[in-house]
């Protein structure tokens, strides 16, 4: 029996959501702890039975990258390594690319701008900048202050430096003067994603067609490439781009990259813990997570004093709009901006619009057939106000009436893409802003004929049309990942605009584009602390982080439809949006960013911070409770998932008591003040309440500082980490980095396993069986056994323990080979998963949660001497 034949049975039961498969099988990274022997390491790749595919040899990082894929047994080869002294070895896992979204690429009007811009020192013109504006850097620039001298490493997806605003050259005298690509690997770190090439011209853009400039200018800046034009990333790129940038001399680094995590000592985020410790701040994007709720704080920005920043919205709208014509009964060409949907052919279409009607506050516009005594569509571009029914709706019913192109204007501020290619008819869609389309309604209404002239949306040029964002400029971003971290820490730390932001992009895919996340935030971010650390002449990231935060102003919360009247918690805020004017030239110093109370069994009782005066005056200071609003973890006592955004907020808050509330701290002087929190007593700890807020400190010299602190309501403990575990039919080459989610598989299955010691021959299309461990709040260990279905048990899958996982479902693989390097033998298994609790100890039985899977069956495909493959119970 040909092996072929015995795969029928094992079918992919489904795919249907989908998550994030974070391991890479058979890649490791190996740490060497002081003392480690190295030797045997090194002899095991020597003797080719371990591939490296990195060498770590930095100063604050010592081991290798492994890959074991090519090894018969990788599972035996994992073992002995494991056993060598002083080794620690870590999965390798991907980190997804970042999702951050781009709203719109195009290259400016004026082509003649493009042409390389000469670097400018000092930036004599005013910063209008909206995202400056916003956080007082145009203020820090008014005094001259670019960040001269400081070198600032982005480790992205590369930067376009032949990008005219970015200095058009790599090298030595140049913008991007170091780095290098660590992705391909090779020396040039040049952009083709797109990502980087934006972050970049946040930080140090130079004057250009546009007319912004990054945060700091006088920046030099380094290029550490960590991804390619499109895939994600690995841990153990990151962890070497990383540490060459320290030892590149990099003054501060930056990355907006992450995935969700949860926890401070994943490999990632202790590299750059190590770093932060050293003296070099590192900001790192909080992620786009917002909508999946609390406890979502991402890797590497959950590790210790890594500076973790999340997003507000911009208070600009930009919107890049293609150009083209219109007449008013055969009157002047008039200009108007336009944002192209999907289908898009619009090349050369030269036709009068003719409207839906002529109501420009109607909620239905176009929602009803058109009538039939109208004339035909055909030829007409037919002209349709936003609102109430789809666009497809409305697109299907034009068509109807016989259109075949779509002009929609709409009904709020703004312009957005829309895609009505579910309508076979139509062959391009388009919106033009509220202003433009009333104007044309208007001449329709008195009998004008409205002419369009579209140009071709492949081949054109654009226009930039801004508009105030009164709804949620200001307010934090909905995308915006919330905290805290599962062990409590406030995660983030801080919050800069991030949304609807004009930036740099690779010349060959637009030169400009608007961008919103996270990623947009953090390089802000960085650009501040170059021009905190020329003002104040220091890069102490402890320093720096607590300047920025303490001087942050926070903001209310805001689900999207506008303002409340109650602050946004700080697990989605931290300290607030940065005043980055007020940060560099404070009088007033505390030694602490954030404060967490930690939960009800872990509760810190009281706690202190000091005051430093570091002015030439006396300061008196008020010491007050800025409470923010209580978040509730899950919707309801019995839930076993936190809920999603935006969460159950309440108004009962927790009471500060400061001893002393009033001091005076003398010119150079400190005071220490004493806080005890009253966490209030009416809220239902079923649900993991987060309380939170501000001590607010009134100076007499007119500063106001805050200082964040949280506290949790229940027992961390107590929380349900593993809600399920269950068996799933792992299909051939699904990609390990791939988004798929597994359904549950029946009960007693047979698969049939690769041959025995040739797990690595990957051209065999075989199912494998695995567990799928979907964990509803972090852990920090998950055991992973093979057991017979009476309970006996075979010992540890090889990937097992899983360390550091956040809440989300883990898929794993299981090919039959056992921790210890042997095989399981033939017959029928089921998985048993064991999750610790979050602050649970492992000697604890009553701090695991247990899950078994249903039972399976296993048979090995046997290689023949002939080197055909069969099952056994084929026979010879
Ligand atoms: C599988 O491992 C064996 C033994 O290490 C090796 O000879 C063979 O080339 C490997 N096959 C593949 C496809 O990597
Ligand atoms: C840039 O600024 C100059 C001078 O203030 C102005 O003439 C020009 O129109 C501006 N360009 C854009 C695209 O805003
Ligand atoms: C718009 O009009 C200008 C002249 O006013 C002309 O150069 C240009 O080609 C026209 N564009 C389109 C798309 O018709
Ligand atoms: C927001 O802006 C729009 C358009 O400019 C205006 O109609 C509206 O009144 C503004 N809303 C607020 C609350 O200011
Ligand atoms: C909260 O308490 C736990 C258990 O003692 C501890 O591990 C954790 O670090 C504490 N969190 C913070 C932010 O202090
Ligand atoms: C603290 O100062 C701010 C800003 O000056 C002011 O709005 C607030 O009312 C003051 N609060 C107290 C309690 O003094």
């Amino acid at each position: 029996m040909a092996w072929r034949s015995a795969l029928l049975f094992a079918t992919l039961v489904g795919a249907a959501v989908t998550t994030q498969r974070h391991v890479v099988p058979n890649r490791y990274i190996i740490e060497f702890e002081d003392g480690a022997d190295t030797a045997a390491f090194y002899s095991k790749v020597d003797r080719g039975e371990v591939h490296q595919r990195k060498k770590f040899d930095y100063q604050l990082f010592k081991g290798a990258s492994i890959d074991l894929s090519s090894h018969s047994e990788p599972d035996h080869a994992l073992k002995d390594i494991k056993d060598i002294p002083g080794v620690k070895v870590w999965p390798v896992t991907k980190i997804p690319a970042p999702n951050d979204k781009v709203v719109w690429t195009g290259i400016p009007n004026d082509l003649e701008q493009t042409e390389l811009l000469k670097r400018q020192e000092g930036d004599p013109q005013q910063d209008v900048f909206s995202t400056h504006v916003q956080t007082q850097i145009d203020l820090l620039r008014a005094k001259g202050l670019t960040g001269k001298g400081i070198k600032i490493a982005v480790v992205d997806s590369g930067i376009d430096y032949t990008h005219p605003a970015l200095g058009g050259c790599f090298g030595a005298d140049c913008l991007v003067s170091f780095g290098t690509d660590f992705y391909t690997p090779s020396d040039d770190p040049k952009d083709c994603l797109g990502h980087g090439t934006h972050v970049a011209g946040t930080i140090a853009a130079q004057q250009n067609a546009f007319n912004f400039t990054g945060a700091a200018p006088g920046v030099t800046l380094g290029a550490y490439k960590v991804f390619g034009c499109a895939d994600g990333t690995d841990n153990d790129i990151l962890i070497d781009a990383f540490n060459r940038a320290y030892e590149d001399g990099a003054d501060i680094i930056t990355a907006s990259i992450g995935g969700p995590s949860g926890w401070s000592e994943e490999p990632w985020g202790v590299a750059v813990q190590r770093i932060v410790e050293k003296g070099v701040p590192c900001t790192l994007a909080a992620g786009n997570e917002g909508f999946s709720g609390m406890f979502y704080a991402a890797t590497a920005s959950s590790s210790k004093g890594v500076l973790s920043v999340g997003s507000v919205d911009n208070t600009v709208d930009t919107e890049l709009l293609i150009e083209s014509n219109y007449t008013v009964s055969g009157g002047d060409v008039a200009q108007f901006g336009w944002m192209e949907g999907v289908p898009n052919f619009w090349g050369g279409v030269s036709y009068p619009l003719q409207a839906a009607g002529f109501d420009i506050t109607n909620e239905e516009d176009g929602c009803a057939p058109w009538p039939s005594s109208a004339p035909r569509l055909r030829g007409k571009v037919a002209l349709i106000r936003r609102g109430t029914c789809t666009f497809v709706n409305k697109a299907r019913l034009a068509a109807q009436a016989g259109a075949e192109y779509v002009m929609f204007y709409n009904n709020v501020p703004g312009i957005i893409p829309v895609d009505v290619s579910e309508v076979p008819a139509i062959k391009g869609v388009a919106m033009v802003t509220a202003e433009v389309g009333e104007a044309w309604i208007a001449a329709l209404k008195s009998g004008e004929e409205v002419v369009m002239s579209m140009a071709d949306p492949l081949d054109v040029e654009r226009v930039l049309l801004t508009s105030g964002n009164n709804i949620t400029g200001g307010s934090l971003s909905q995308y915006t990942s919330w905290g805290p971290t599962f062990e409590l820490d406030v995660r983030p730390v801080i919050a800069a605009p991030g949304s609807m932001v004009l930036s740099t992009y690779p010349v060959e895919i637009g030169t400009y584009s608007v961008m919103s996340g996270t990623s947009m935030a953090t390089p802000l971010v960085a650009g501040v602390l170059a021009l905190l650390a020329e003002a104040r002449g220091t890069l102490d990231p402890g320093l720096l982080e607590r300047l920025l935060a303490n001087t942050a102003k926070p903001v209310l919360f805001n689900s999207g439809e506008g303002s409340s009247n109650l602050y946004a918690p700080v697990p989605q805020q931290g300290n607030g949006i940065i005043r980055a004017y007020d940060a560099a030239f404070t009088k007033t110093v505390l030694d602490k960013s954030t404060i967490s109370f930690n939960d009800t069994e872990n509760r810190l009782k009281s706690t202190t911070f000091t005051i430093f005066n570091q002015g030439d005056e006396d300061i008196t200071y008020d010491i007050f409770n800025l409470p923010a609003a209580t978040a509730f973890t899950k919707g309801s006592a019995d839930a076993i998932y936190p809920s999603e955004f935006p969460n159950d907020l309440s108004e009962v808050y927790a009471e500060l008591a400061f001893d002393p509330q009033q001091v005076t701290v003398p010119a150079g002087g400190e005071a220490e003040i004493t806080v005890t929190p009253s966490p209030p007593d009416s809220l239902d700890e079923a649900r993991l309440p987060v309380w939170s807020g501000w001590i607010a400190l009134n100076g007499s010299d007119d500063s106001t500082l805050h200082l964040a602190y949280q506290g949790v309501s229940g027992s961390m403990r107590a929380q349900r980490v593993l809600a399920d575990g269950y068996l799933i039919i792992v299909p051939p080459g699904v990609p390990v980095d791939f988004s798929f989610v597994f359904e549950h598989a029946p009960e007693n299955i047979n698969f049939v396993l690769p041959p025995k010691g040739l797990a690595n021959q990957t051209m065999i299309p075989l199912s494998l069986p695995g567990p799928a461990i979907d964990l509803s709040m972090g852990t920090t260990t998950v055991n992973v056994e093979i057991i017979t279905p009476d309970g006996k048990s075979l010992g540890p899958h090889p990937e097992s323990p899983l360390k550091f996982r956040p809440r989300q479902i883990s898929p794993l693989a299981w090919d039959g080979e056992l921790a210890d390097g042997g095989f399981a033998p033939e017959g029928s298994y089921k998985f048993r998963i064991r999750a610790l609790k979050i602050f649970g100890d492992e000697e604890n039985e009553e701090d695991w949660e247990e899950a078994e899977t249903v039972a399976f069956g296993i048979e090995y495909l046997v290689l023949g001497n002939d080197g055909t493959l069969r099952l056994p119970s084929a026979g010879p």
